[in-house]
This record gives C-alpha cells, sequence and structure tokens, in this order.
C-alpha cells in the first residue's frame, strides 16, 4: 500500500479506462453460442492492439487472458470449449497492464433471458460492490467496507464469499491490504490517501463452503458453490482520495 504519486496515478487512470473499454467492447459478444475461449481470444486482441498486456496470462501460471466465470463458478474460471447458453450467467474478469499499471475490473453478464433469481442476484452484487466503494476514503478500513457490503447482502438473503475479496493494486496485481466482503467498523488495516485498491464482492445464493479446484501447471485454483447455486460478482479500482474515492475502471 504505497501512495502514487499525480504521474502515476495518471497511469492508473488510463489502466483502469482500458479494462473498463475492454468489457465495453467484450460485452457486445456475450450472447448464446460464444465459447468462453472466443471471449479470451476478444479481450487478449483488444488488450494488446491499445498497448497493454492482459495480467492474468501467466500469473501463476495462469493460462489464459481473461477469468470468465459461469453460473456456480464464483472466481478464476478457466476460459475453454464451454458454450454460453440462454439463461447463464458470466462474470468476465479482466485485468490489463498499461504502462506498468494495473487495471483490474468485473461485471456479470446475462445471457439472453436469465431466471428473476439470476437477476436479482445479480442485482445484489452489483449494489453491494457500490455500497462497498462509498465506504471508501482516507482512514476508513477494510472493516468498514466489509461491514456495508456483508450488511447489504445478508438484508436481501445471499451470503458474501469470506476467504476471497479485494486487494491493493497499482504497480502490481495484488497487493496488500486483503479487502474483505464482511467484517466489523473500524477494524483492519487504514486506507491511506492516493493509494488504490479493489471492491469485488462475491455472492452466492448458498452459505454452503466452495469447492476449489486445481488449474493444470498454475497456483491459481477456482472455485465453485458448493451445491452448483449461483454467484455473481462485480468489481472495481478505487482510488482512495484526499476527501473520498475515484472509480479508475470507468470507460
Ligand atoms: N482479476 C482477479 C482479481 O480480481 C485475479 C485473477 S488472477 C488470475 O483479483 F490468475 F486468475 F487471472
Ligand atoms: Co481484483
Ligand atoms: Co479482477
Amino acid at each position: 500500500m504505497t501512495p502514487l504519486t499525480p504521474d502515476e496515478i495518471k497511469k492508473m487512470r488510463a489502466a483502469g479506462r482500458l479494462a473498463a473499454r475492454t468489457l465495453e467492447h467484450v460485452e457486445k459478444y456475450i450472447r448464446a453460442g460464444i465459447v468462453t475461449d472466443e471471449i479470451n481470444a476478444i479481450v487478449h486482441e483488444y488488450t494488446l492492439s491499445n498497448g497493454a498486456k492482459p495480467a492474468p496470462l501467466g500469473y501463476h501460471g495462469f493460462p489464459k487472458s481473461v477469468c470468465t466465470s459461469v453460473n456456480s463458478c464464483i472466481c478464476h474460471g478457466v476460459p475453454g470449449d464451454e458454450k454460453l447458453k440462454d439463461g447463464d450467467i458470466i462474470n468476465v474478469d479482466v485485468t490489463c497492464i498499461l504502462d506498468g499499471f494495473y487495471g483490474d475490473t468485473s461485471k456479470t453478464y446475462f445471457v439472453g433471458e436469465v431466471s428473476d433469481a439470476a437477476k436479482d442476484l445479480t442485482d445484489c452484487a452489483l449494489n453491494a460492490m457500490l455500497k462497498g466503494i462509498e465506504e471508501v476514503k482516507p482512514f476508513a478500513t477494510t472493516g468498514d467496507i466489509g461491514f456495508a457490503i456483508n450488511k447489504y447482502v445478508t438484508k436481501r438473503g445471499y451470503h458474501v464469499v469470506r476467504e476471497i475479496g479485494g486487494h491493493g493494486i497499482g504497480k502490481t496485481f495484488h497487493d496488500d491490504p486483503f479487502v474483505p466482503s464482511y467484517g466489523k467498523k473500524g477494524r483492519g488495516p487504514k486506507l491511506q490517501p492516493w493509494c488504490c485498491i479493489t471492491v469485488e464482492p462475491m455472492v452466492n445464493q448458498t452459505d454452503l463452503p466452495f469447492d476449489e479446484f486445481d488449474i493444470p501447471s498454475s497456483d491459481i485454483k477456482y472455485y465453485l458453490t458448493g451445491d452448483r447455486t449461483l454467484s455473481a460478482q462485480f468489481e472495481h479500482t478505487v482510488l482512495v482520495t484526499d476527501r473520498g474515492y475515484e472509480i479508475m475502471t470507468l470507460p
């Protein structure tokens, strides 16, 4: 958690904007029939053509340029031969490295017409992220963010993932602090002005423990809900300013 200089903040803004624009670009292709490996190719090409690198590719051995997490996949879904079908939800998590700085953002998309239950869960994940972001200001704590997220998610009858969450980000992909999706007000590390973090709650229909799966030749694991019910997630990279926050991953 090292404060960024004004020049570094400009670079973070550019990296964040590119990650957000990559999501905007890929959104146009999300429909029944597309294969997750095609989403990977679209993200890969778009990132390179904008002078950046896809951060996931080779990260701790991760084999692809983006994470595509479908339905019961909580995160770190590996693009492959899975074909999207009407009614699926898919989280696309894009991280690019531009001029040495990381921009990390994800959204959950609907494939065609999805169930009311899927819509409600996804709406909860989006608003949970926004509730967390609203807590970001200098010297607030990671516990303040987690408390706000978990309070909102619980009120809506869903369950946050506790073991995985947000992180410091800047010149590295995953920096301290860990930004949990649960917590107690005032607990945890204090947010420092001019540092960036991500806020990225994963919201499950079930409160069962998740199942963990190895990715061949990688230290990264992917996770499925315990009973294969749905999980949804949104993520922004956020700058702690002198008064509050600035979302870096807006197009
Ligand atoms: N983008 C993920 C995050 O939000 C990390 C993905 S790491 C990978 O932190 F190796 F799976 F790509
Ligand atoms: Co992240
Ligand atoms: Co991410």
